[in-house]
């Protein structure tokens, strides 16, 4: 059986043909290549059919293996998902008290301009990514089967843990984009509903009961169509774990936890609707004192990204500064190339090599602390707009040694 590769196509708002259409266009495309560079969006400018310029925006194409970059199309079935972007931004749910504002809920139609790109941006030891589709994939698959849930136990509710800036925010919503265009063919559209805890449980308790109802009626309403998928993110799911805390231990007022609960309560009444799924994050690394966390089926520990993760996040760091003129442009191999090269020093792989040592160096430091290394490689250890490769390295190594002696949580 050949491996399964995915072509996700973003057909354009504007464009009027079929889905058919696009299809038949689609693999004219494909039949033309022999290869295909794996989780980077191939853009119009690189198609060779003229007319699907004009109705497709990028075509990305990905397999189960992470490591791959590219790949041979006959040692492949081919799955096409072919779907829109919506343009519209976030409706936010937004709360009132003493003349501040502050959002509760934010809310998305999903594929989103938005998020596009987030996932395949994102960058974590191998297996991470491919094992959390696999894990939805086969909730959903169980859902619509109506396994009875007294012989196999299963739910839909995934956690992702972790230290701060590892990208697990991102990670749920790049998910649920994922997941909205992936199951394209089962779901219209992919709606996503980012609850924000913190604020509605920091100090907003006299509106929180409140805004929780409407929230999750809002959230049933849109699960009663079963052509919607409708994933739920609760983010910081700490937060309810330390008001209920707070509320036994008397600091906290007790109305408090009655929200907590009712919350708590929602959430496991929805995960039985065969479309919904709940993601959840947290801040802390050790063991979540919460009920609803039990339940998780998928608890999923984020660490900070290793060499491997880190000199991918670098090289797309390297490529968008190249592209808009701060570094001479040079060629950067790929990971998997330098490997089999031996890590040998040519004058082809000196960049690639200097790049993987800075690599060596940062590992401790957060995926977001590294996205801002070259900003801050720039802003204080560079006079010029333009400078070479080596220059730039070597400010961005100073900016890695500043940046590990201030960051406190890196
Ligand atoms: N492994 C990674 N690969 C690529 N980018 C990353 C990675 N980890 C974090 N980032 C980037 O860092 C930024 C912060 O990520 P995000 O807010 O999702 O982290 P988080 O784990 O939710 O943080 P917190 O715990 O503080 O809420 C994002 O812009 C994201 O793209
Ligand atoms: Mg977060």
């Amino acid at each position: 059986m050949h491996d399964l590769l995915h072509v996700e196509v973003c057909q354009r708002v504007d464009s009027l043909l079929t889905i058919t259409e696009i299809s038949e266009l689609v693999q004219a495309e494909l039949d033309s290549m022999d290869e295909v560079v794996l989780n980077k969006p191939m853009l119009p400018e690189n198609f060779s059919i003229e007319i699907l310029k004009t109705h497709v925006q990028s075509i990305c194409c990905s397999c189960g293996q992470e490591e791959k970059t590219h790949t041979k199309l006959r040692s492949h079935d081919i799955k096409l998902h072919i779907y829109r972007m919506n343009q519209e931004e976030a409706a936010v749910e937004t709360m009132h008290k003493d003349g501040e504002e502050i959002s509760a809920a934010a809310h998305w139609i999903l594929p989103s301009e938005e998020f596009f790109g987030l996932w395949e941006n994102l960058f974590y030891d191998s297996g991470v990514k491919e094992n959390l589709l696999n894990f939805v994939e086969t909730a959903m698959m169980f859902s619509e089967q109506k396994v009875n849930h007294h012989i196999i136990s299963w739910n839909k509710v995934i956690l992702l843990y972790g230290p701060p800036g590892t990208g697990k925010t991102s990670l749920c919503k790049a998910l649920a984009q994922k997941l909205a265009i992936r199951f394209g063919d089962r779901f219209t559209r992919g709606e996503l509903v980012e609850i924000n805890s913190h604020s509605l449980f920091s100090k907003w308790f006299s509106e929180s009961g409140k805004l929780v109802m409407n929230l999750f009626s809002e959230i049933r309403a849109l699960l009663e169509d079963p052509k919607a998928l409708v994933c739920i993110l609760i983010d910081e799911i700490e937060s309810l774990a330390h008001t209920r805390k707070a509320c036994t231990n008397g600091t906290e007022p007790s109305d408090s936890i009655r929200v907590v609960n009712a919350l708590l309560t929602q959430l496991d009444s929805i995960k039985r609707f065969p479309n919904a799924l709940i993601l959840t994050t947290s801040n802390l690394t050790e063991a979540i004192d919460l009920a609803f966390i039990d339940r998780a089926d998928i608890k999923q520990y984020i660490s900070f990204p290793n060499e491997q993760a880190i000199y991918k996040i670098y090289s797309t760091c390297v490529e968008e500064l190249m592209r808009t003129g701060f570094i001479e442009a040079e060629e950067i191999y790929e990971m998997a190339h330098l490997k089999m090269m031996g890590y040998e020093e040519t004058s082809k792989t000196k960049h690639s090599l200097m790049l993987f040592e800075l690599c060596r160096e940062s590992v401790g430091l957060s995926g977001r602390a590294l996205r801002k290394i070259p900003f801050l490689a720039q802003a204080l250890f560079l006079q010029t707009k333009h400078c070479s490769f080596t220059k730039y390295l070597r400010a961005m190594h100073l900016a890695v040694q500043r940046q590990k002696e201030t960051c406190f949580e890196c």
